[in-house]
């Protein structure tokens, strides 16, 4: 009985701890100064395909626009490290995981300011992928 207890008290106490290190994408999850690196790979790797007629971030043909309403569409719900798996798993599409890990990292960090989240003090790095896996995509505020 008393271990029933206690066991239900340890199970309380993991849920809170978890719970507490959920985060979101309006918490500043990457820093300003990555995105200049990432705003510079973007335009090597990306901006061919990813931009709009006018040469701007968005989509043409067969290539989905990754920001506004289609990011959101596509991306609300899912874990920073979902959205930065399908990137570096899947692109450039010609040479897919042809970067090294924290380019891709730096790139996920320019989309979402692109997306207008906002960037915090620490930078986004692939050593937290993990924790990444619960810093929730979100719709705007
Ligand atoms: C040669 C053209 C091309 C290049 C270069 C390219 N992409 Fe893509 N991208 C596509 C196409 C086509 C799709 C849709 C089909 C698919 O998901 O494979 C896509 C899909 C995506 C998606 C999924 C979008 C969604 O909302 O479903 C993301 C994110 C993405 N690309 C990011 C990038 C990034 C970041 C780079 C640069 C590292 C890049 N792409 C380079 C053509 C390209």
């Amino acid at each position: 009985m008393m271990r029933a207890t206690i066991f239900s008290y340890l199970c309380l106490a993991l849920t809170a701890t978890a719970a507490a290190e959920e985060g979101s994408v309006w918490d500043g999850v990457y820093s300003e100064e990555q995105t200049v690196a990432g705003a510079k790979l973007f335009a090597e790797q990306c901006l061919s395909c990813h931009s709009n007629k006018s040469g701007q971030v968005g989509g043409h043909g067969p290539s989905p626009s990754i920001i506004g309403e289609d990011f959101v569409f596509r991306w609300v719900d899912s874990s920073v490290a979902d959205f930065y798996d399908v990137i570096r798993q899947t692109m450039p599409q010609a040479a897919p995981n042809s970067l090294d890990a924290q380019q891709y990292a730096d790139i996920t960090a320019y989309v979402l300011k692109l997306n207008n989240y906002p960037a915090g003090e620490s930078p986004l790095r692939i050593e937290d992928y993990v924790a990444l896996q619960s810093v929730w995509i979100e719709a705007a505020q």
